[in-house]
């Protein structure tokens, strides 16, 4: 077990699974006692091995086939276990969701950050996106948000997710470069998909590095549904805040710490967690009644856009704390298996066209990652709520259905959906109608005004760290033509921001704005850092 804390449902569910093999006799997976494993059963001393050594054979075996696929992204991460709380009930007119309006209720959870570029065995301190995935084990089932440490992503749609990783992704040939954001591919993409853009704004700031996984916020960053109990639907953004504040590394501290210390977020978690540092976030709620759905100058459906704390206050629901770290990286970290479509009744989605696409993606990948179609039954995933389906057989089926049917509708057993029941999930009742059309609305083509109000709400210090990303990701960029699309793309930001970067990179500075900016003054340029020697 790890830390001595506080036993939870969870906690107690995952007994039946823990093992100890410390101080036991070695046996096979037989359970037959084995009495030497050093050396394999040969025709003679110097002689070929034989078939017969089941032992060697089954061990080597086993070997052979422990890795499983990594993640397509977010390959690389670190989990802990904790519980969540609601401060008190005030939510309950808004969501049926009990763990978020019963302040009684302490609802386990398991925690997993990721960075999203990198290999499973790359370093934790690059420039990257961070992931925050949150599964709460709760009473009427396991929900999961599956956010981010920015509030807003890279594109609109999840048909482009594929294109966009692509380009992440290091290149085919030769699988370099590593890094998050530095190469050709990326930066193509980005200077032909000016959606990206404000996301492209965080990931060249500080918010891109940070310190510690206990020090960052997080973000459920699409609009969803809250539910209540007559069936009134309210909009929804997810923030999480952690205790500690949120604090950065610079780029200068993330180079040397990448060398000296790869694991240093995974470290830092591991450490505060075992010397009983328990790290806390709260979680709070941006509510949107439904008929302000198109009062804003954005689309709430746009999952490149945030609501402004300044129009939409974030108000407290209730907080996290990590408190037990995970007692096997793989079985737990590793095969945990997050999906936004694990929902609960209260909480639904929306029409954002990436969360549908993420609600098809997660349970599909997860299907040959984790071998097969009953995943949802490895300890980490389990859920607490108790599991009763027609559904059987499949790779990996550890469950005994004992029941003479397993089919709906059935008047031999009674495992049947219950329409209208108490605690049954009912999907949303939304009027939809339309033409079936492949074209995004207008309302989604706004890609500046927001990467312009970040950039705006830098500090100066700030706003020089970020011209400094854009110019050492961009000075990388071997096509000069790929370079310039992107300046052109900041004038439409900010001239100022333009002009600093063109300055750095080689490519003629802009003459004038995109787009009227006058949020900022700009420091001499010689007051900037140097791309290439970082001072
Ligand atoms: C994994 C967040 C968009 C597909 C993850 C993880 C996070 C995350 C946190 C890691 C989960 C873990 O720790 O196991 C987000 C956010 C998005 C986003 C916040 C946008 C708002 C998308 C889209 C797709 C997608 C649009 C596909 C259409 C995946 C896949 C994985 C993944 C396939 C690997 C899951 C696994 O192997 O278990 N994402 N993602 N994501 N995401 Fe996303």
């Amino acid at each position: 077990m790890g830390h001595d804390a506080a036993r939870d449902r969870k906690d107690e569910q995952l007994d039946r699974d823990r093992v100890v093999d410390d101080d036991q006799a070695l046996t096979t997976q037989q359970g037959v006692r084995v009495d030497h494993t050093d050396d394999s059963l040969t025709a003679g001393e110097r002689g070929p091995t034989l078939m017969e050594d089941f032992h060697v054979r089954e061990k080597i075996t086993h070997f052979d086939h422990e890795r499983i696929p990594e993640r397509v992204v977010h390959a690389r991460g670190a989990g802990a276990y904790g519980l969540f709380q609601a401060y008190d009930d005030w939510l309950a007119e808004y969501t049926t969701a009990r763990f978020l309006t019963d302040p009684a209720e302490t609802t386990p959870v398991f925690l997993r950050f990721s960075t999203v570029a990198g290999s499973r065995g790359s370093s934790d301190t690059v420039r990257d996106v961070r992931g925050f995935a949150v599964k709460f084990y709760t009473g009427e089932g396991n929900y999961d948000l599956v956010g981010n440490n920015f509030p807003v992503f890279f594109i609109q749609d999840g048909a482009k997710f594929p294109d966009f990783v692509h380009a992440v992704k290091p290149e085919p040939r030769n699988e370099i470069p590593q890094a998050a954001s530095a190469h050709d591919t990326l930066w193509d993409f980005v200077s032909l998909q000016p959606e990206t853009l404000h996301a492209i704004m965080w990931l060249m700031s500080d918010r891109a590095l940070p310190r510690s996984y206990r020090m960052m916020q997080g973000f459920g960053v699409h609009t969803f549904r809250l539910v209540d109990a007559n069936g009134r639907g309210t909009f929804v953004k997810f923030h999480w805040k952690p205790t500690l504040g949120t604090h950065s590394l610079v780029w200068d501290e993330v180079q040397k710490v990448a060398g000296a210390d790869p694991d240093f977020n995974r470290r830092d978690l591991w450490d505060a967690i075992e010397s009983g540092n328990f790290p806390e976030w709260e979680l709070g709620v941006q509510l949107v009644p439904e008929e302000d759905e198109h009062a804003f100058d954005f689309d709430l459906l746009d999952a490149t856009k945030l609501i402004p704390e300044e129009q939409v206050p974030v108000r407290p629901v209730g907080k996290m704390t990590l408190n037990r770290n995970p007692d096997n990286f793989f079985a737990e970290t590793e095969q945990v298996a997050f999906h936004t479509a694990n929902v609960v009744p209260g909480i639904d989605f929306t029409n954002d066209p990436l969360l549908q696409a993420r609600n098809f993606s997660y349970l599909d990948t997860q299907l040959i990652r984790l071998g097969g179609p009953n995943f949802s039954q490895i300890p980490v995933n389990r859920p607490v709520a108790e599991v009763h389906n027609d559904q059987r057989d499949g790779y990996g089926q550890h469950r005994i259905h004992t029941s003479a049917t397993s089919y709906n509708k059935n008047s031999i057993s009674v495992n049947a959906p219950m329409p209208g029941c108490p605690g049954a999930f009912t999907h949303y009742t939304e009027k939809v109608e339309g033409a079936k059309i492949r074209k995004r609305s207008e309302s989604f083509k706004d890609f500046y005004s927001q990467a312009t109000l970040f950039w705006n709400s830098m500090t100066e210090v700030e706003a020089e760290h970020i011209v400094a990303a854009f110019r050492f990701e961009l000075g990388k960029v071997h096509d000069r033509d790929i370079r310039a699309r992107v300046v052109d793309h900041l004038r439409h930001v900010d001239l100022d921001l333009a002009t600093r970067v063109a300055a750095g990179i080689g490519v003629p500075a802009p003459t004038e704005a995109g787009r009227p900016n006058h949020g900022r003054t700009s420091p001499a340029l010689s007051q900037l850092t140097d791309p290439v020697t970082g001072v």
